[in-house]
């Protein structure tokens, strides 16, 4: 029965796993799904599995080895000729290149950025109001956050971010597999201009020290930089806007909570934990068998592709009470909304502050914030991309 389960599908709710997954949901920890290609592969569903594998160096990230699990012709066009710096590679290289990035991502100086987000987030509501109402929230708050918070971070001019918005778009939800390779060439065209000039002028962001202590001293080449900068810079804004603009309109959806959210203030870094876990929106991680594996009586054979269903995983009854309650009141800490073992998110702490920061200034200077348009004819990602809300028109 669940063998016919194709993945990745599109969700039925924007904030729900797909409907299609219910057979998955039943057959936890693990089972098996097939791939846009036809091929079959393994599915972890299972809390406790996902954390045990996710730590298991036998399973790789590789994406340029033979058997590695491709989930949309996208993929396919852009993995052969080279893998993703840091997430395409396993231990100990990937090591090499996380070590250069930990200090610019650590806590503390997430925690000296909150000035800066909470600047950004209160311009951008300043615009608004001016504005409208109505407005439409991804374009005028949700994207623009994280894009000038990470352009700030990694020294990009965000007078460039049309261009390099345009691009991760077009990377991770292209029309077609030559529009993919197009816009990544392009993108890297750009970052490489980029690292050009910051050898000539040298400023004080993350790209600037990786040229200054990295290029220079020859632990990494050109091109290496540009791989770092691109995934930084695309993770670093699609994702956590996905999070703003689904979250809201979660929140707006649940009354209930919002309600709560809005009594105590104090609630909110729990409410952006639970979101993370409810919302899931990078769901499906890769990897690849290396050896045979052993896991709850059955056993991944060598060059097996298994994917992760993060939606499913964090909707595991096993891990949380009444999972598709959304429940600022559980511990949803666990969760594995940014992964688990050596990839987990390089910048969550950055994302969780931009969510937080972003989540009450909103409701705060927008207390009367609703959508403006009926909720179930309002676009959403298809799920062969991270989720989130293709447009959110809102009004107050
Ligand atoms: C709420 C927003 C975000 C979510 C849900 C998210 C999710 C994830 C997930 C699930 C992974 C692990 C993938 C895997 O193991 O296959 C990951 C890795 C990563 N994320 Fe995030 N991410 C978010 C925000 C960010 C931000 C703001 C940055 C900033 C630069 C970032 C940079 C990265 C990088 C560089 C990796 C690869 C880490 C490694 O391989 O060591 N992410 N993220």
């Amino acid at each position: 029965m669940t063998e016919t389960v194709a993945f990745p599908q599109d969700r039925t709710c924007p904030y729900h796993p797909p409907t299609a997954y219910d057979p998955l949901r039943e057959a936890r920890p693990l089972s098996r799904v097939t791939l846009y290609d036809g091929r079959s592969v393994w599915v972890v569903t299972g809390h406790t599995a996902a954390r045990r594998l996710l730590t298991d160096q036998r399973l790789s990230t590789d994406s340029t080895h033979k058997a590695f699990p491709i989930p949309t012709e996208r993929f396919a066009a852009v993995r052969d000729r080279r893998r993703a710096a840091l997430l395409g590679y396993d231990d100990p290289e990937h090591n090499v290149q996380r070590r250069m990035l930990i200090p610019s991502f650590s806590l503390k100086r997430t925690t000296d950025l909150r000035p800066r987000i909470q600047r950004t987030v209160d311009e951008l509501l300043d615009a608004m109001v001016e504005q409208g109402p109505p407005a439409e929230l991804v374009s005028a708050f949700a994207l623009p956050v994280p894009s000038i918070v990470i352009c700030d971070l990694l020294g990009v001019p965000y007078a460039d971010h049309e261009f390099f918005e345009a691009q991760s778009r077009r990377l991770l939800r292209g029309p077609t597999a030559e529009d993919t390779v197009e816009a990544r060439d392009l993108l890297e065209g750009y970052l490489g201009d980029l690292v050009d000039h910051k050898r000539a002028n040298p400023g004080d962001g993350v790209l600037d020290d990786l040229v200054a202590q990295q290029l220079a001293a020859g632990h990494l080449d050109k091109q290496q930089v540009v791989e770092l900068a691109s995934i930084l810079l695309i993770a670093g804004h699609e994702t956590t806007a996905n999070m703003i603009s689904l979250g809201t309109y979660t929140l707006l959806r649940h009354p209930e909570q919002l309600a709560e959210l809005k009594a105590d203030p104090g609630l909110m870094p729990a409410a952006v934990e639970e979101l993370l876990r409810f919302l899931s929106i990078a769901d499906g991680m890769l990897r690849v068998a290396t050896e045979d594996i052993d896991v709850d009586g059955v056993t991944i054979r060598a060059n097996d592709g298994v994917v992760f269903s993060t939606s499913v995983i964090n909707r595991d009854t096993a891990a949380y009470a009444d999972p598709d309650a959304l429940d600022w009141h559980r511990s949803a800490r666990h969760h594995v909304a940014f992964g688990f073992g050596i990839h987990q998110c390089l910048g969550q702490n950055l994302a969780r502050a931009e969510m937080e920061i972003a989540l009450a200034s909103l409701f705060d200077r927008l207390p009367g914030l609703r959508l403006a348009a009926p909720a179930k004819e309002i676009p959403f990602k298809p799920g062969d991309t991270i989720q989130g809300m293709l447009e959110l028109p809102v009004t107050w």
